[in-house]
């Protein structure tokens, strides 16, 4: 049987598991990326594990997020992450270089090849042919020391394209239209696989727009075949050799399929708040329009750039709108400036930002309340705009330039015909904004703010586990509660030791410091423990206190990984009555550690102040059987690296 294009990268990167769907695969990364906002703890993490250089093909340390420096924390983030990749083999785009994904589709990606990057929309990379991954900061960590990304074999599901775009229909329209069949739910635990002969009239900057957005589906990641259209790409990066012909088996096989045609398509747009509530432009009607932002890595490409120049040119944006565009890299800016769209842009009223996430993260560009923005980018979830009562419309960017000459959310077929932009057949190359690690990195001292703190590393798992039961919590226990995050606390990412002051103080101001008094211990927990957001530090912050084990009667899943992860045993009540059994500040014991954990899922602690023995289950693979006894992930990898 016939191999889709997902399965053959796969197949070619297999370390271990079976490709069936659902079940555990793990495969090796060939490049990875990270931006500023998850890079600062992925580089912490990497230092953690003791390994002197990365050991992918290629690593690269982005700048593009929290590009505002109006304080020092941002400007410190920057200096580390730029000495850090220095050190250990990591190329460092700057800041104003580019978005991650706009950059590495241009600089770095390569057909065939695996991308892990500590980003949600790192399938962006599917454009180009990658197999493109978006990930945690600790599997990236993990990555670039050498190990493998582990995830669930997803199904694959084959995307056909049939015919052409009509005029003023585009790439951003098909992905909308996938996302009004499919929802924001559609794509878990999927691969989307875009193939038929609507594929040979998309650029691969058009493709990136589709795949981008892939990551709106929840899709694990979305790809096209690498053809000629990827050829002249490349070529045209001066990277031809970096090309390779990737395609699916004739008698492929896919898990669904769903057709588009590209010929019945009109101008769409996601209405608030969720990329999936998809309407036609014509049937949502000329609302008013306050504000018009232009960018973000799902269209900001030169191609992008070139069609709302055009649209502006010798137009003045509507008094009642506030336009803003921030070109996707350094290259596409360069390009805008050297033939004149830039000054097009400038002269119908267009406010340039620096070529970065920007609006797309918050970082300025706030709407009014109650305005309506419409919007290129890929996302328009209630208050992410920074306004709450703002009403986000997602758009092509002919949409967008469109409408902020007329004041109203305008079908720019209304416009005419449309401009015909061809895609250079050589980009402006100058990658003098990407640093090249230092060749031996012993000598590169990494800067340090006061805000980057080492990151917490689990010891060796003991025979003896012992210590106080330190705090006793109720059910439904969220990481809200065992990791507060709130503005206030959000630039302490990287200052672990910090954060932990705040762990469980929503259920007991005094937890932190009786942790520490103790030298750390046990948290007693009830069902559903650690529900909520994923976030990594609800485990970091319990580690850096020195927690050893949490003893609940049912856990959240991410959560329970994510102790794992740490080197925190996390165990059930083998009987939930006997979460009455123990008390804050009884003495626990677990006596022959190791040999429990290894021989299997029930294991006994002893409370020692009651007298009484409990049985728990500690139901792990054999992997992170392994990990609780190396002390975590971190040390794991180190192991395994040894
Ligand atoms: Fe940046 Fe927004 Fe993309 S934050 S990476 S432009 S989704």
């Amino acid at each position: 049987m016939g191999l889709n294009l997902a399965q053959k990268i796969i197949k070619e990167h297999l370390i271990s598991g079976e490709m069936k769907p659902g079940s555990e695969i793990s495969i090796r990364i060939d490049q990875t990326l990270t931006q500023d906002s998850t890079g600062t703890m992925a580089y912490l993490q990497f230092e953690a594990m003791g390994i002197p250089r990365v050991k992918t093909k290629k690593s690269v340390a982005y700048i593009d997020h929290n590009t505002l420096q109006a304080g020092f924390e941002n400007a410190d983030d920057h200096k580390y992450i730029q000495t850090v990749a220095s050190k250990h083999g990591v190329y460092f785009s700057r800041p104003g270089n580019g978005i991650c994904h706009q950059v590495h589709l241009e600089r770095f990606g390569v057909p065939g090849m695996t991308l892990l990057g500590s980003d949600s929309h790192t399938p962006t990379g599917g454009g180009i042919g990658m197999l493109a991954i978006g990930a945690g900061g600790l599997d990236v960590a993990v990555a670039m020391g050498g190990g493998p990304y582990y995830m669930m074999m997803p199904k694959v599901c084959r995307v056909v394209l049939k015919g052409a775009l009509k005029p003023w229909v585009t790439a951003k329209d098909i992905i909308l239209e996938v996302l009004r069949r499919l929802s924001v739910k559609g794509g878990v635990g999927k691969i989307i696989e875009y193939a038929g002969d609507g594929i040979k009239s998309l650029t691969v900057p058009e493709r990136a727009t589709i795949t981008n957005m892939g990551a709106e589906l929840g899709a694990t990641t979305s790809i096209f075949p690498s053809d000629e259209v990827t050829k002249e790409f490349l070529k045209a990066q001066g990277r031809e050799n970096d090309w390779v012909e990737l395609k699916p088996d004739e008698d492929a096989q896919y898990d669904e399929e769903i057709v588009i045609d590209l010929d019945e398509l009109e101008p769409l747009a996601a209405q608030p708040h969720s990329p999936d509530n998809v309407a036609k432009v014509k049937d949502i009607g000329k609302i008013k329009v306050d504000q018009v932002a232009i960018g973000s890595c799902t269209n900001s490409s030169y191609m992008d750039m070139m069609k709302v120049a055009a649209i502006l040119k010798g137009k003045k944006v509507h008094p009642d709108v506030s336009l803003v565009i921030a070109p996707g890299s350094k290259q596409v800016l360069t390009m805008l400036a050297q033939n004149g769209a830039l000054a097009d842009m400038v002269s119908a009223g267009a406010r340039i930002l620096e070529s970065a996430c920007g609006p797309c993260i918050g970082m300025g560009q706030a709407p009014a309340t109650d305005a309506v923005s419409l919007r290129t980018f890929n996302r328009n979830f209630e208050g992410r705009s920074g306004t709450k009562s703002a009403k986000v419309y997602l758009v092509s960017p002919e949409i967008a330039a469109a409408s902020a000459i007329t004041g109203v959310l305008t079908d720019p077929r209304e416009l005419g015909e449309a401009p015909k932009i061809d895609m250079p057949e050589k980009f402006v190359i100058d990658d003098s904004m990407v640093l090249a690690p230092a060749p031996e990195g012993a000598d590169v001292e990494v800067v340090r703010g006061p805000n980057i703190k080492p990151f917490p590393v689990n010891k060796a798992l003991e025979d003896k586990v012992s210590g106080k039961a330190l705090i006793k919590v109720e059910d439904n226990i969220t990481t809200d509660h065992i990791m507060p995050s709130n503005a206030k606390l959000l630039p302490f990412r990287s200052n672990v030791p910090y954060l932990a002051e705040f762990c469980l103080t929503p259920c007991d101001p005094d937890f932190p410091k009786r942790a520490k008094e103790n030298g750390g211990g046990f948290i007693i927990g009830g069902s559903n423990y650690g529900q909520g957001s994923s976030r990594e530090h609800a485990a970091l912050a319990p580690l850096q206190l020195g927690i050893k084990g949490v003893i609940a009667k049912s856990f959240a899943r991410i959560h329970m990984a994510n102790l794992i992860n740490s080197g925190i045993i996390p165990m059930t009540f083998e009987n939930e009555a006997d979460y009455d059994d123990i008390d804050m500040n009884d003495e626990l014991v677990i006596e022959n550690a190791k040999e429990q954990i290894k021989n299997g899922s029930s294991i006994v602690v002893k409370n020692i102040t009651k007298g009484k023995d409990i049985k728990v289950n500690v139901s792990l693979s054999q992997r992170q059987v392994e990990m609780i006894l190396a002390g975590g992930l971190l040390n794991y990898t180190r192991q395994q690296n040894q």
